[in-house]
């Protein structure tokens, strides 16, 4: 590392007592500029930390008056001398903190403008300003610890996977549209014109077509595109490590990505997470905590009431039952003393999710109750309510009666804003939970038909086979999820390997033969020649790494993200073309009313 005769000796923040009347040379940032009664102190920044350096007068006078010129960011070289910070100067809350650097030679590669904010250290900034200015918003101690840590997650699941005999392939990123269940983002051809390629929403088919070529275990670290609606968790381009093995098993599959995990956690904060994880089953996550990806930090379970007030006389409840819908209910344990205006405010929360009511029941102490609904149920109703619910004086209990995704969703959210409200969740615990027996379909309500769940090539469960056809509801899937604190970190299956299958599978998700060989005809053709039982997984790194982080938004673990809007701030993207590019791809625009 030189520039001209400056060759750097050491980063700024690993000079030591160790290096005492050595000579250094460092590159860096100017962090901090002071001058204490004609000598000169700075902090000297690189990606590994601080050190301070002193330009004395009486040391080299051309310097110190070049050094009285630094300022905030400017970019340098300093040769210098390592000594002990005078006694009362030692800052014990900086690894350097014990010594300075007292420079001698001083380069001044780059000056810096007016920063449009510090970077020194954290400070309260509008998003979008942090992503126009990513590069500087990047050298903050705390994104490029987070960076670092992301490579550091990545070497490690690559050092995991090849010393498991997994091999790194590439698979194209100009291709075919690979369902799962986003939009795709096409590519248009200029030598095909009025023809597009599809960006990868994931590797699956070609991994798939790799174990057909029997390189038996694939993986790779790779970015895949989904044009869907933008959250804290989901990004238009994200990354996948994604996985292929042949001749397995669910209990394979799972227990690499566990050693993956392992790894990773180990490698980066030191933490041994303990493998095999717990499963449970989909219908158990559902049932127990509303949702596919339970968070199991913390108990509140629901409880099924439908029994119970089948015959109820509260008419709301009962025309619910009498449709087939359910009534579940919530034990918020302790939390009598909620106000109208919470329990108001919780009521809106699950309307997000469709629900159309919250009713609830406060037990007082003698068991005296206090609620909207009490007096439309019998005493016996009541009292296996609360014996379910396992009530105790100081309880606040809350019920939904709807359709099982209303209650679900809803009592699934209603339970985590509860947890937090209560401080229940414990911050530092990594909890990963696999959830497994995935429904093979889920009804699409919009669109009148049933869905693939996870992707239409996930294997049924041989035992439910026969139901492919005549109740689809019934299939369940060789698929599993790993979950980590409520978040899904990613999933997988054991692949339908025979063509025969996976032509049954296109048609109960109805695709006729002919679309299903326009869309997948080189898969069914693959899976002619010899293919051999498989399965995989992907995770999701950009979630993984967040939450070894503790972040709340994978944008800050990612290098360059991208807006909820899916806008690149930094360089306009996406943007308008030159007509002539459009005219090459055969493309001619619409007017868009702006509104
Ligand atoms: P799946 O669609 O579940 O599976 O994706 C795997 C994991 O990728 C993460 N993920 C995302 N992360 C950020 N932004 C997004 N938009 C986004 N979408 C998904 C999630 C998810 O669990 N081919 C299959 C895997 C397989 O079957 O082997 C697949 O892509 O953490
Ligand atoms: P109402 O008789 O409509 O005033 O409802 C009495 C209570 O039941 C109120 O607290 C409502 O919030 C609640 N409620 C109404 N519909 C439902 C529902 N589908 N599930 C649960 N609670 C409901």
């Amino acid at each position: 590392m030189a520039v001209g005769n400056l060759k750097r000796t050491h980063y700024c923040g690993d000079v030591s007592t160790k290096d005492i009347d050595r000579e250094v040379v460092l590159f860096g940032w100017v962090q901090n500029w002071r001058d204490h009664g004609g000598v000169i102190f700075i902090d000297l920044k690189d990606r590994e930390g601080i050190v301070q350096i002193v330009f004395d007068p009486s040391v080299d006078k051309e310097i110190h008056q070049m050094a009285s010129k630094l300022r905030s960011q400017y970019c340098i070289g300093i040769k210098g001398t390592v000594r002990h910070r005078p006694e009362g100067t030692v800052n014990p809350n900086l690894k350097t903190g014990e010594v300075e650097v007292v420079a001698h030679t001083l380069k001044i590669f780059s000056e810096c403008d007016n920063l449009p904010f510090p970077v020194e250290e954290y400070v309260n900034v509008n998003e979008e300003i942090r992503l126009k200015y990513r590069y500087l918003d990047l050298r903050k101690p705390h994104m490029q610890r987070n960076l670092i840590i992301r490579s550091k997650a990545a070497f490690a699941a690559r050092k995991y996977l090849n010393e498991q005999g997994f091999i790194e392939l590439e698979t194209p990123v100009l291709t075919k549209s690979t369902p799962e269940g986003a939009r795709d983002f096409l590519v248009p051809s200029r030598l095909s014109p009025g023809k597009f390629y599809a960006l990868p929403q994931s590797p699956q088919l070609f991994k798939q077509l790799l174990m057909v070529s029997g390189f038996d275990k694939y993986y790779q670290i790779t970015k895949c595109f989904r044009d869907e609606d933008l959250r804290a968790d989901r990004q238009p381009e994200f990354t996948q490590i994604d996985l292929e093995m042949s001749f397995v098993e669910e209990d394979d599959v799972i227990e690499v990505t566990e050693g993956i995990i392992a790894s990773v956690f180990k490698e980066t904060i030191g933490i041994d997470v303990k493998p095999p994880f717990k499963r449970i089953t989909y219908k158990e996550a559902i049932e127990r905590f509303g949702s596919d990806k339970p968070d199991m930090r913390f108990e509140l379970e629901l409880k099924k009431l439908t029994d119970i007030v089948a015959n109820t006389s509260f008419k709301v409840f009962k025309d619910v039952v009498d449709k087939g819908g359910i009534v579940y209910g919530l034990n918020a344990r302790g939390c009598i003393d909620f106000s109208r205006k919470e329990i108001d405010d919780l009521t809106k929360l699950v309307a997000v999710y469709g629900a159309k009511g919250l009713a609830w029941i406060k037990v007082k102490a003698n068991n005296e109750l206090q609620s909207p609904i009490v007096k439309f149920f019998s005493q016996g109703e009541i009292n296996a309510i609360l014996e379910r619910l396992d009530a105790k004086a100081g309880d606040l209990l809350f019920f939904m009666a709807d359709t099982p995704k209303v209650v679900f969703d809803s009592l699934g959210a209603l339970r985590l804003e509860i947890a937090r409200k209560l401080n229940l969740i414990n911050d530092d615990e990594f909890n990963f939970v696999w959830v497994v027996d995935f429904p093979l379909f889920e009804w699409n309500e919009d669109e009148n038909r049933w869905e693939a769940m996870h992707h239409p090539f996930t294997s049924p469960k041989e035992e439910d086979l026969e139901f492919l056809e005549t109740d689809p509801a019934k299939v369940r899937a060789r698929a599993y999820d790993i979950t980590l604190n409520g978040v899904e970190i990613g999933g997988g299956s054991i692949r339908i390997h025979r063509s025969d299958i996976q032509q049954r599978m296109f048609r109960a998700l109805g695709i006729s033969d002919e679309q299903a060989k326009i869309k997948f005809g080189f898969l069914i053709e693959a899976l002619k020649y010899g293919a051999p039982p498989h399965g995989g997984l992907a995770i999701g790194f950009d979630r993984l790494v967040a939450l070894i982080l503790k972040e709340k938004s994978i944008r800050e673990v990612i290098a360059f993200p991208k807006t909820q809007k899916g806008v690149c701030m930094l360089t306009d993207a996406p943007s308008e073309v030159d007509p002539k590019q459009l005219d090459e791809l055969s493309i001619k625009l619409k007017k868009i009313k702006k509104g």
